[in-house]
Order: structure tokens, then sequence, then C-alpha cells
């Protein structure tokens, strides 16, 4: 099979589409053939050679953790799945023909492979952010960097929970959060006056990671109503960093029950190649994603 390494961390030159042999599924897992694989800012992360969490990369590395594809082997004690079905979910190294996933769903009806691949991490995600930042229904969520996978998802599951948002992105991103429930404004000078003049804040989330925490403080009065996954200093000023994948078992259930209702859609903002993953990177590198990329296998 084809397969999407990198032998040493760098930029995105250090991708190389090679060939490999093709994963088997433990017990537990399933492996599927990947018709299209979500591009997540953690991929470039991994592969430039910042440190994350408890597991350091072992090199030579794949690349990728979501996917979507048709199941082609299962492992043992896996009963919910059977061969032939068509299923998203979380893995690794799913830039690749065929890739192991530990956790899935069967992909909902009327969703592409491509829409689905772009899902399972923005999902966990939101999910997990909306329960650690302890807001509840009837208050208002402040959201910096609204407009991106992650903050797409937060944007339509807040809105489920009866929870209103405020969110910030760039000018060409407000009408795209009213579309997804949210009060609208930019970022950039003087934006905290102009969320201020939207009324009372109750607690923030900062998915962008632009330096604003001290001013996500200063709107909510509380270091901790407020949530960080994208800037380190945070314990500096006693806030939260919420940096643990995989702790909502049942994200990929909420999100095909939303996603069957018409309740949540991730748009994707571009497809690209295997071939092609390097400039996946540098598009989601460079940070104004709408939505989430994919690579379409
Ligand atoms: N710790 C964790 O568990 C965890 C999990 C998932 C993701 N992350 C991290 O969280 C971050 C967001 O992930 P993502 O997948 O949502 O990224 P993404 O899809 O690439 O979105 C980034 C968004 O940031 C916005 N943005 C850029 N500059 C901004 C600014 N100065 N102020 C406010 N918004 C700004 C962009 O909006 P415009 O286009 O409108 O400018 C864009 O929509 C990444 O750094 C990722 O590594 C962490």
């Amino acid at each position: 099979m084809r397969k999407v390494i990198f032998t040493e961390f760098g930029g995105p030159e250090v991708l190389r589409l090679v060939d490999a042999e093709a994963p088997h599924a433990g017990p537990g897992q399933v492996r599927i053939a990947v018709r299209a694989a979500g591009v997540n800012p953690v991929d470039w992360r991994v592969r430039e050679g910042q440190v994350l969490g408890a597991h350091p990369t072992v090199l030579p590395s794949g690349v990728g953790l979501d996917a979507a594809g048709v199941v082609d082997e299962i492992g043992e004690g896996v009963a919910d799945v059977e061969i032939g079905d068509s299923v998203f979910g979380a893995g690794s190294d799913t830039y690749a023909e065929f890739a192991v996933l530990t956790a899935w769903a069967v992909t909902p009806e009327g969703l592409t492979f491509a829409e689905a691949a772009g899902y399972p991490s923005v999902v966990e995600t939101a999910l997990r952010l909306i329960r650690e930042v302890g807001v509840r229904p009837g208050e208002t969520l402040l959201v910096s960097g609204a407009s991106g996978g992650v903050g797409s998802a937060v944007l339509q599951i807040a809105r489920e929970h009866g929870i209103a948002v405020i969110g910030t992105a760039s000018a060409a991103n407000q009408d795209y959060l009213r579309g997804l429930g949210a009060v609208a404004t930019t970022y950039g000078e003087g934006w905290v006056e102009r969320v201020r003049r939207l009324g009372r804040v109750d607690a923030a989330l900062d998915l962008a990671g632009a330096g604003v925490l001290a001013e996500l403080v200063e709107l909510t009065r509380d270091p901790g109503k407020v949530l960080t996954i994208a800037d380190l200093s945070a314990p500096r000023l006693g806030i939260r960093f919420s940096g643990v994948a995989g702790s909502v078992p049942d994200a990929l259930a909420e999100a095909v029950d939303l996603i069957s209702q018409g309740r949540l859609h991730i748009p994707v903002e571009k497809s690209y190649s295997l071939a092609d993953a390097a400039a996946a990177h540098v598009d989601s590198h460079a940070g104004h994603t709408r939505g989430r990329r994919v690579i379409v296998v």
C-alpha cells in the first residue's frame, strides 16, 4: 500500500509517499481501506517534533489520526461492525491506503467519506471543552478562534445544549459563524471592547492560541472560567490547558446522532491527494481553515 511517512522531524518537505506493508487490526481494532483522512493541526505539530503528551514519536513515523473508509479486517473481540461497513473514526497513520482504527462508528447516511473524515478529533475536542469549561444552559460562552474545525463543532454543540456563543473570527468568516448560531465579531484591534458591547460572558475558550488569555480572564472575571487547547502559557496565568484526547468515549456516537438529525455539519475547506500531503500541512499551518481539510485516497 501507499503511505505518507517522515523519517526526520522538520518542515512539510520531510513528508514522503512510500510503499509500505499494510497494518493489521489487533484486538479491539478494525482495519479500513482509507477513503479519506482528516488533516488536524496536531499532524504538523507531530511532524515538526513538538513535544506532545507522554508518547514521543518514534521515527520513521506515519501521519494522521482521523479517517473514514470501508472495514476490511476485524480484530479479535470486535462485534459491532462487519467487513464492508463504511465507518469513520480515530486511529493512527491514517494518511495511507489502509489504516487501523481504535475508535469508530458507522458513517451516517448521506455523509461523503471526505466529510466524515473531518469529524472524529474535532467532535471529541469540542465535547470535552464544553464539559470541562463548566458553562451551563442559558449562559454565554466566548470562543476565540471560532471558525476552525474545533470552533465549528463547539458552536453547533453549544447551540444544542442551549448555550449562547459569541465567536471571534476574521471578517471573511463572520457570516459563517452566524450561520452556526453564534453572535460574531472580529478579532484584532479593539476586539475586547466589541465583545463587551455584545453582553456578559460567563466562560471562554481559546482555540486559536492567539495570545488572548489575559483578555479572556478580563472578560469572564475568573481564570477558572477560561480554558485553552492552544496556549502553553496557560498555567502561569492560573488557566487550565485541556489536552487529553480521547477522554470523551461517546464522542463519535454523539456526532452520529447530531449529524443524522442535520444538527452538526463540519464543512470541508479543501481536499488533497496523498501525494499532496505537504501542501495540506502548509495550508493548515497558515491557520485560517474554515471547517476541516482532508486527504482523499
Ligand atoms: N489540546 C487539544 O486537545 C487540542 C485538540 C485539537 C486541536 N488543538 C489545537 O487547537 C488549535 C485549533 O485547532 P483547529 O483544528 O480548530 O484549527 P484550525 O481548523 O486550523 O482553525 C484555526 C482557526 O483559528 C482562527 N484564527 C487565526 N488567527 C486567529 C486570531 N488571531 N484570533 C482568533 N482566531 C484566529 C482561524 O480563523 P480565521 O480564518 O477566521 O482567521 C481558523 O479558523 C490548533 O492549534 C490545534 O493544534 C488542541
